[in-house]
Parts: C-alpha cells; structure tokens; sequence
C-alpha cells in the first residue's frame, strides 16, 4: 500500500526550505503527497519567480524543484480540495511536515480550524498520532504564536524552527548549506535518510573507541 509523506508548504517566507525537504523526501525514494496553501503561491511567486497552478502543477511543481517527476513518486491536492485523501484519518500516510509554516496554519491546525487542506491534513495527523513535523517562520513572535506552538507540541508535533545551525558549515557557510541543514533536521525528524549537513561528532580528539 503506498504511504506517502504529506507535505504541506504554507504561506511564510522559507520557500527555498520546503524545495529542500521535497527533494530529500524524493532523493530518499519516499512516496510525498504535496499540499501548497493559497498564500504560499504568493511566497513562491516572491522568493524564486515560480508559480504552481493546479491545472499544470505538474510542469510548475517540477520547474520549482529543478527535476524531472518522471519516476518520483508524488501526488499533488490542490489546498481548495477539502475532500481530498489527506483530509481523512483513513488515508494512508507516515506522517506530515509542513515546511515552512506561518503563524496563520499553526494558529489553524492547533485550534482545529482546517480552513484548508493543508490545515485539515495536519491535524488529522495529529489526531492519528502520526509523525507531525512544523516549521515556524517568524521572527519576532507574539504571546500566542507560542501558546499556538505549545499546544501543537502538545498535541504530539515535533516543533522544529527554521533556525540554522553554523556548527559543521562554518561562518563561511553559504545560504543553501543554512537551508540544507535546517531541511536535514526535518527529515532527522522524520526518520528519513539524507547527507545535507555535517554531524556533529565531537571536538576533534575528545572521544576515544575501543
Ligand atoms: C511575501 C510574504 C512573506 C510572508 N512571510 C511570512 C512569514 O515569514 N511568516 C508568517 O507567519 N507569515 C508570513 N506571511 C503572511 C502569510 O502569508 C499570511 O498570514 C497568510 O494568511 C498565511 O496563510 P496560510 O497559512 O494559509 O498559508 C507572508 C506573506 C507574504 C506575501
């Protein structure tokens, strides 16, 4: 039975994130069901130049992520489609990620609101007590974008903010190896395979095997 990953890319700048995760997802050889909510065609629009519409999501989609779909495994739900597989518990899936996410969708999927699939999808996932990764991108934040991110951590999230590490790049460290370590947390998170960053192994000669 196919399982995919639904991924759900929301309308917070960090575009270049979710490319990073899909890709990891797909070079993994993992199944992904993609939603993108209204706002983040925006985002897309402003942060690479591409759109995603749903009659062509094909061609768009893999114009965004610079790859042939040829043999990826993936599905797409236009965000509208609120009776899509994702928006019930019975549709197969690990898990979700939703990469970046704004304070809308994480004030949505944590009060129930699911006023669109993306919305509803996670918070099927959590219900189901699935594997449910969110990327928070906003800086500062109010008093109840945390209590959203709290009773998301609460309802069994991992909450995972797009918050880059220097360690392992260095201070020289390029914007893409700063994307790529925060997409290689998630999919840490997500239990899957990938080489996007150094790890952290110790400081060099204060660890001794036998
Ligand atoms: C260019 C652009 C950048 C944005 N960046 C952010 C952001 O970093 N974080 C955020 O929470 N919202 C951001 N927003 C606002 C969200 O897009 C807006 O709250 C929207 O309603 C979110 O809808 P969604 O959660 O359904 O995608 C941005 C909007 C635009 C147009």
């Amino acid at each position: 039975m196919r399982t995919p990953w639904i991924a759900g890319v929301s309308g917070a700048s960090g575009t270049p994130y979710a490319k990073a995760v899909l890709t990891g997802l797909l070079d993994a050889g993992e199944a992904v069901d993609l939603v993108i909510s209204k706002a983040a065609r925006l985002t897309l629009l402003d942060e690479t130049g591409a759109s995603v519409r749903d009659a062509h999501w094909k061609d768009d989609v893999a114009g965004w992520l610079g790859r042939d779909l040829g043999s990826a495994d993936l599905t797409y739900w236009p965000a509208g489609d609120i009776a899509a597989g994702p928006s019930s518990g019975s549709y197969p899936a690990k898990g979700m990620v939703v990469v970046p996410a704004s304070t809308a969708s994480c004030a949505g999927i944590a009060i129930g609101l699911s006023k669109d699939l993306l919305q509803r999808a996670a918070e099927v996932n959590l219900k189901e007590r699935r594997r449910t990764v969110i990327v928070p991108r906003e800086t500062p934040v109010t008093r109840s974008h945390l209590e959203h991110l709290i009773a998301l951590h609460d309802a069994g999230a991992v909450v995972l903010p797009a918050s880059p590490g220097f360690y392992g790049a260095g201070s020289d460290a390029t914007a893409q190896q700063l994307v790529d370590f925060v997409a290689g947390k998630v999919l840490d998170a997500l239990g899957v395979q990938h080489d996007l960053f150094k790890r952290w192994r110790g400081v060099l000669g204060s660890g001794s095997s036998a």
